[in-house]
């Protein structure tokens, strides 16, 4: 399989260069599902998915850094993109470019546009932890 285009600048660029620079990789490569042939969707399937596992956990590590307040709501959807982008069954060639390129490419699009876009501004100090204190988020489990 031929290496997914890799482009610099993201969709939505959030002026945070870990977060840019991973959802320009991880764009470029969901781009690639309208092009690749049938035999290479399912490692193409499985690229995106592990790209998107690696980014979460380099994201995750950045909010940890920040003390982001909303790192609970932030792992959650993290875990239910992975789970939903992961699942795939036994799909026809033509299901899985869709799912790739239609239903994961919305579901990491609407992350970067909302909770991707809080920490953004967040990280760049456009607002501080007191806009999230009538929120009463759960204290984040420690890591077992
Ligand atoms: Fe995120």
């Amino acid at each position: 399989m031929a290496p997914a285009a890799s482009r610099t600048q993201p969709d939505h660029p959030l002026g945070v260069e870990l977060m840019d620079a991973d959802h320009a990789r991880i764009e470029s490569a969901i781009r690639q599902a309208a092009v690749a042939d049938d035999a290479d969707l399912p490692a193409l399937h499985g690229e995106i998915v592990s790209e998107l596992a690696s980014h979460f956990a380099r994201e995750e590590e950045l909010m940890r850094a920040h003390d982001f307040p909303g790192l609970h709501c932030h792992f959650a959807q993290h875990r239910l993109l992975l789970e939903q982008a992961r699942r795939t069954g036994a799909m026809s060639p033509s299901a899985l470019r869709r799912h790739i390129g239609v239903y994961v490419a919305q579901l990491v699009e609407s992350h970067v546009l909302t909770l991707d876009q809080v920490t953004a501004a967040f990280i760049r100090g456009e607002f501080g932890a007191e806009r999230f204190e009538g929120l009463r988020l759960p204290p984040e489990a420690p890591a077992t």
